[in-house]
């Protein structure tokens, strides 16, 4: 039933937990309530260890046959990436300490990966059964529009898929940095990120700030969308996505009084992150690269609750189950969550 292992909040549950093919997989009112209390839930061993492997061949298959990094050969893994493995395209970015690859976002081994049977039916209880907006094999790649503006991000709303496997070169002797978290700006309504090899602690594997979706959610004037400031190049002070003066000062407050959670973990770990949590992609202070997957779960009602601004519930749009508990859990199973209190 589990060919990759059972995963260790498997639960004893009533016949209406199981799916179509007779598995079992449900979240306890434990995982519900910590999610909804601090907009993120640790999963362990949720990716198939056969598919982790084919996706990171995929990974080094991608890098030019004369790349400087090698992949038996570790000492080559630690960034930046030197001049001649730079790649500034925009579906295979290669630049610093990051290498994201969003080629085969589309591709059925990066869905059966992160949008199967399994994941589905936990996002499913998160944000209400038949309410998954499903991803396009071939569909349109994350990145294949460029930039949102000149000289911007890529926007990864325009995607049918996941957003790509995104990998984090070791820092080696790079000084520590200070942590930045931030919110997305893109409309969806649940990410996750999934772990396709071990990533160490203080590894770069994904940071959140505990229970900021709470506080961000109603600083903004919509429940999904951002007001965008269009692009000029000769009226250059203000561009892109607008934040509130409510949002710059307690997202400041944030940083400051919330110990961020390291979601590091095993090959086939996931962490599931509401969409206004404040996160950041970690530094990476160890000697291994971090590979992850990266995905945006949508209802399919995005498209009419978007414009929505914050609601009274700020549960509205998720699950009858999610929004009927009460967030409590016991202090073992915070712990178990990494949170400190
Ligand atoms: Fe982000």
């Amino acid at each position: 039933m589990f060919p990759f292992g059972k995963p260790h909040w498997y639960p004893v549950e009533p016949e209406s937990a199981r799916t179509a093919s007779g598995n079992i997989m449900n979240l306890s009112p434990d995982h519900i309530a910590f999610f909804k209390d601090n907009g993120y839930l640790l999963l362990e061993g949720l990716l198939d260890p056969a598919l982790c492997a084919q996706v990171r061949d995929r990974m080094w298959n991608s890098l030019p046959e004369d790349s400087r990094l090698r992949r038996d050969d570790p000492s080559t893994h630690i960034g930046p990436f030197r001049e001649e493995d730079i790649q500034n395209d925009s579906i295979h970015l290669r630049q610093g300490y990051r290498w994201q690859n969003r080629e085969f976002g589309t591709d059925p081994l990066l869905l059966d990966l992160i949008y199967n049977e399994r994941i589905c039916a936990i996002a499913e209880q998160l944000l209400g059964k038949g309410m998954l907006e499903p991803p396009k094999v071939g569909g349109k790649l994350m990145g294949s529009e460029g930039a949102a503006w000149p000289n911007g991000p890529i926007d990864p709303a325009i995607s049918e898929g996941v957003r790509g496997v995104y990998n984090t070169l070791p820092y080696g002797d790079k000084p520590r940095e200070n942590d930045y978290c931030h919110t997305d700006g893109h409309p969806f309504n649940l990410g996750v990120v999934g772990l396709i090899d071990d990533v160490p602690s203080d590894g770069g594997g994904f940071k959140i700030w505990p229970k900021s979706h709470r506080r961000l959610y109603p600083t903004f004037q919509m429940q999904y969308d951002q007001p965008r400031i269009p692009y000029y190049a000769h009226l250059p002070s203000h561009k892109g996505i607008i934040q509130s003066p409510a949002y710059d000062k307690e997202i400041k407050a944030i940083l400051r009084d919330t110990p961020a959670v390291d979601c590091w973990g095993k090959e086939g770990d996931i962490v599931f992150w509401h969409h206004r949590q404040a996160h950041m992609a970690g530094h990476n202070y160890t000697h291994v690269i971090r590979q992850a997957v990266l995905y945006d779960f949508k209802r399919t009602d995005l498209d009419t609750c978007r414009m929505d601004p914050p609601q009274d519930d700020m549960w509205r749009d998720w699950s009858n189950e999610l929004r009927a508990s009460d967030a409590s859990y016991s202090e073992a199973f915070a712990a178990s969550q990494r949170l400190t209190v």
